[in-house]
This record gives structure tokens, sequence and C-alpha cells, in this order.
């Protein structure tokens, strides 16, 4: 058992749309041989479509399905590489799946650096202190200065970084990468896999086979390291896995240059499963009895099957099929007699699992996320907080003879996460949020072809949504009663204010010092380490 969790390696690849993500998963597929071409992992496609074209939606949701997890070995490791959405409207799918994994690479483009999406992931990743590779891309084009780059990273992300390889020059005029760790030269050859004759073991920066190699670039390079390894703090494992220093890699995905590397360093250094924090007690991968907890569910591409995948991660114990477990939150027991696992592209049915595998269990609409299975250990996994929506907008109904199929609907595309889904508790008025506009249109489809009702939104002015706690009943009562049209619970019953600007809930802060107004849900965790 110990044996089969320290050879998992369990992660995701994060980055800003068009940055490279597609390109570098392909290519670490390559290497793991679970792919054998080029073009076989299409699964963002859909974000280059600029109108929300259905079938493209419906695509992507099969798809999505067949590349959520992607198993391959490597260097004797079981690694599994956990998909995320390259649409940034399905941004929380991706959150959801953070917390899955056990590290992270973040790709960055080059030239356009630490872009929005790339600062709001890694604030997730900041949060669960997830270690964090960064790989920079794209470095045949002419981009930033690799200096002025980690400075970026640094400030926007708030985490030290160090390099790990070191570019020399950069679009036309880039030649390869320095590896500061092995000390070795890479030489950089458009459109070709590293082979074994580009790679120069060099003795040290003053080998005059730098000169011969670099010609004038190698002056520039002997300065650059020099700065960097007097400046910058040396690279530790123990730093990089406790989250506060991620390790730099420069390179070209698309050139498969630069990857090879990643992924040596990746097997090398990244973190095996590890322990993970419950309602109740810290839970270690090594405990006999099995836990774990869904953190994506996705629907039958079938509309006429409501069958769903809940996707599982094993956090501790031996999942075997056919077993019993329980249900937490439903109080139940159940039995999986069809497990999935996925290598590659393909899926098979599984008869155990290990912490750290990601398995797919075929669901009947018992499953919402975050939810945990045990052996019969009443325990919830914490890590899956609902962040505030974007975009909000009211739920109206244009058949009033279908309202119940509306309801259902609505509640299972939830339990899903398509959207949050907050119920106003005066006047019952159901509120839909999302990241982006093209959930909306996708809940719309969905209800109508899914469910067949049929809706149309009325956006709301609401800036964020704020989950609200309170020490003194009575000041919450006053604070709800005073504020009612915006109060609203979330699909746990928590409650939730709908804050018209930041302005208001400062000032409501100032009103009502007894309320407290939390960021994401997962306000417990916070005052539980307050206290
Ligand atoms: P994403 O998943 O992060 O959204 O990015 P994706 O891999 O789809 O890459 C976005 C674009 O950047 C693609 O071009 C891809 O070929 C290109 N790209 C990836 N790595 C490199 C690199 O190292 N150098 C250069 N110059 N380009 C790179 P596209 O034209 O949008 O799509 P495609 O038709 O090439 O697939």
């Amino acid at each position: 058992m110990n044996d089969e969790i320290s050879k998992r390696r369990t992660f995701a690849i994060i980055s800003h749309p068009d940055a490279g993500k597609t390109t570098l998963t392909e290519k670490l597929l390559l290497f793991g041989g679970a792919i054998q071409t080029a073009g076989a992992v299409k699964s963002n496609k859909i974000r280059k479509s600029t109108s929300s074209d259905f079938m493209d939606i419906e695509r992507q949701r099969g798809i999505s399905v067949a590349t959520s997890v992607m198993g391959f070995d490597y260097n004797g490791l079981k690694i599994n590489l956990l998909d995320t959405p390259g649409h940034k409207d399905f941004a929380e799918d991706t959150y959801r799946t953070l917390t899955a994994v056990d590290s992270v690479i973040l790709v960055v483009d080059c030239v356009k650096g630490v872009e929005e999406q790339t600062e709001k992931l890694m604030q997730v990743c900041r949060m669960r202190s997830t270690p964090v590779i960064i790989f920079i891309n794209k470095l045949d084009r002419e981009g930033r200065d690799p200096f002025e780059l980690l400075d970026e990273l640094e400030s926007k992300l708030s985490l030290k970084v160090r390099p790990l390889s070191w570019p020399i020059g950069m679009g036309s005029s880039f030649k390869g990468v320095y590896n500061l760790h092995t000390k070795s030269l890479y030489l950089f050859r458009p459109g070709g896999v590293t082979v074994a004759e580009d790679v120069l073991a060099i003795k040290g920066l003053d080998d005059p086979v730098l000169d011969e190699q670099l010609v004038e670039a190698a002056a520039r390079l002997r300065e650059d390291v020099e700065l960097i390894e007097t400046a910058g703090q040396p690279f530790s494992v123990e730093h990089y896995r406790a989250g506060d220093l991620a390790p730099v890699f420069f390179g070209s995905a698309v050139n498969n240059f630069g990857v090879k590397e990643l992924l040596e360093t990746f097997t090398e250094i990244a973190p095996a499963p590890g322990s993970r924090p419950t309602d109740v007690r810290i839970v270690s991968p090594e405990e006999k009895n099995f836990s774990g907890f869904v953190f994506k569910i996705h629907a039958n591409l079938d509309p006429r099957h409501r069958d769903r995948i809940a996707f599982l991660r094993i956090c501790s114990g031996r999942f075997e099929r056919n077993a019993m477990y329980h249900h937490v939150r439903l109080d139940k027991n159940i039995r999986f007699s069809s497990p999935a696992s996925f290598l590659g592209q393909r899926k098979s049915i599984i008869d155990e699992a290990f912490p750290g595998d990601v398995i797919g269990l075929y669901d009947t609409g018992n499953f919402k996320i975050g939810d945990t299975l045990t052996e019969g250990e009443v325990l919830q996994f914490q890590g899956i907080p609902s962040f505030s929506p974007e975009i909000f907008k009211e739920l109206v109904n244009l058949d009033p003879s279908k309202s119940k199929q509306l309801a259902k609907g609505i509640e299972q595309l939830t339990d899903e996460g398509v959207a949050q889904l907050f119920t106003q508790q005066q006047g019952n008025r159901k509120i839909v949020g999302t990241v982006g506009e093209l959930q909306f249109d996708v809940i719309q489809y969905r209800l109508e072809h899914e469910y067949n009702a049929k809706c149309r939104f009325h956006r709301m002015d609401v800036h964020k949504a704020c989950w609200v706690t309170c020490d003194d009943p009575k000041a919450l009562e006053d604070f709800c009663r005073y504020r009612a049209e915006r109060i609203m619970t979330d699909k746990d019953g928590n409650l939730v204010y709908m804050a018209e600007s930041s302005w208001i809930i400062k000032s409501l802060q100032d009103d009502y010092p007894a309320i407290r107004f939390h960021d994401t849900s997962e306000f417990k965790r916070q005052m539980q380490s307050e206290n």
C-alpha cells in the first residue's frame, strides 16, 4: 500500500487561456506514451468559438469526460494529470479540480506574462499551499525580459520563484536553455524533440564549449547566471513542497523544447499524495480505511439518461469495486459495481484504486460536489469552497405548468457545479450565479433539452456574494430584516448577502460590527483558524 501511494503523482496544468496548456498537456502525454499522435487533446477548442455554439458545448462535455483524468506511467511513477477547462467561463470547475491535486504546473506566456486568469488560479493554489512549478512558454517568440518576468511572477502571485533553467536569447535569437541544476546546455532546434546530441554537458560556465556554441550570447549567459546565483535564494525541495517557492523553467511547448526536462524535474520533486483536512481530523493516505471526495460531476451526454459520472479523489486506504461505502451527507451505504479509471483517453473498469487516484463513479443523482465517501466514519473533506460568482441573474420560468421540472433541473445542474444557486429568503426568487455568460446558455439549453423546462434570465445588479456569519443571533436577525431583499441562502442553507458594491460592504461592516462577511463559503475553516 505505501509503495502504491509513493508512486502516485496527481497534478493539474493551469494557465490563462492561450498560454499553451493544451499543447503542454499533449507533449507530456506523448512522453508518457498515453497518446501516440499530437492533436489528440482538443478539450479546450470550444474557447476558440466566440459565439456559444451549442454543439460545441455538447462536444466539449463529451470530450472532457474522456480527458478529465489522464493517467500515464513515467520513470516508474503513476502520474495522474487532471484536466482543467480551457474556457475562462468554466473557471469554477478548475478551482474545484485544484482541490483534488497534490501539485500544479503553471504555464505562462513569455510575451504576455502574468494574466488575469493566472492570478485567480494562483490565488486558489496559495489558499491551499499547493506546490507549483512554473513553465514559461513560447520562448521562440520575442517575449519579455526573463528577469522582468520573474519579478512580475513574484509580485503579482505573492510567491518566491527560483529559475532552474535559463533562456539564452529569445524569439529569432533563441538559442536554447542552460540548466542551472544539472549545468547542461540544451540547444534549441525548432520543431524537434530535444535529442541526446542537443544536450551538452559542460564543465561549468567557463567551459569553452559555451563560447563555441553560443558565441556572443555566452557572455550574457554568464552575467545572468551570476546574478541569479548571487541575488536569488537557492532552490529547496522543502520550500517548494510547502508551496513557498516555485521553480521556473523556460521552453517552448509547441516545439517540444524544455518539456522533457520539466517532466524529469516534476517526477523528481513533485509530492506524492499527502494528508488532507476534514471537519473533524486530518486524514493521512496510509490509513487502512478508504476515504475520498467528489470534486467534479459530469452529466451524461445522452439526454434520455440522467445518469452522471462523479469523479472521486481517493484520499486514504484502498478503494475496492463492489465494496459497500458510506455516503456521509446522505447517511447511506452505496456499492459501486463499475468504477472507471482512465488511461490516456481510454476508460476501463477497475477493481481497486489507491490514494492519489481519481476514479469515475456512475451516479443516478446521489452526489453533489464535495460529498465524502468513507468506510463508515462520519467526516467531511474540506477545501472545496464556493467563491463569489461574477454574474448574477434571476431565473424566470416561461412555462408555469413545468415549474417542477424547472426546479428539479436547476437543482441538479447546480449540484453538478455548472453554476451556483441562491434562493431569496423573502419571496423565494431563484438567483443563478456564474463566472461567465456561457454558463447561462449551457443552463438554458440543458434545462430545455434534458428537463423539458423553458426559462429566461433576468440580469441582477449584484457586485459580489458575501457569506455572512454572526455570533449574536439578535444582531443577525436585525441585519437580515433590514436587508431582507438582498439576503439569500446558498445550496447548503448558508446565509449570503448580495452586495451592491464593495463600498456598501464596507459601510455595512461599520454599521453592523457583529456581522462577518466572508469571500468564500469555506468560512467555517476560516473561523476555526481564527480561533
Ligand atoms: P491553452 O490550452 O493554454 O489555451 O493554449 P494552447 O495550447 O491551445 O495554445 C494556444 C496557442 O499557442 C496555439 O496556437 C498553440 O499552437 C500556441 N503555442 C503553444 N505553445 C507554443 C510555443 O511554444 N510557441 C509558440 N509560438 N506558440 C505556441 P493556435 O494558433 O491558437 O492554435 P493551433 O491551431 O496552433 O492549435
